[in-house]
């Protein structure tokens, strides 16, 4: 890894709304903490896997279902194209994660930290920012 891969907060990430900020950072933090474990060294980077990916599919859809709820609560009009992309991000990383637990798929940990924040950094520009009007009443 180098230390340009770590996402780094900006004030033009927020949608006025302090729990789905402080979420963001949240979910910003753990995808820095998979970066970092991406060393290379393929044991340390299954066990690490192994014990990290579930947790954080579980916060990623409590996330998910915190921004829907306020979604839903103000009537958004996008609701149902934003709840999309979040079912077909926690599908895709549930399988992924199923067949590396599996050993049908062999473990890239940079590459799936880099996934992960390249949709979350492009979801929160587009998707989040878009709803901004409906998180910032709530
Ligand atoms: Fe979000
Ligand atoms: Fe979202």
């Amino acid at each position: 890894m180098s230390q340009s891969e770590f996402i780094v907060w900006q004030r033009n990430y927020s949608v006025d709304n302090k729990e789905i900020d402080s979420q963001h950072k949240e979910l910003m933090n753990f995808v820095n903490d998979v970066i970092g474990h991406s060393t290379g060294d393929r044991k340390a980077e299954f066990d690490y896997f192994s014990l990290a990916i579930k947790p954080g599919i579980n916060f990623l859809q409590k996330h998910f279902d915190t921004e829907q709820a306020v979604m839903l609560a103000q009537n958004y009009e996008g609701y149902q194209g934003h709840k999309t992309e979040h079912d077909k991000m926690i599908e895709n990383l549930t399988r992924i994660s199923d067949d590396i637990l599996a050993g049908r798929q062999v473990l890239n940990l940079l590459e799936i930290a880099l996934f992960i924040r390249d949709w979350f950094l492009n979801h929160i520009q587009e998707f989040d920012q878009k709803a901004k009007d409906c998180f910032k009443y709530s």
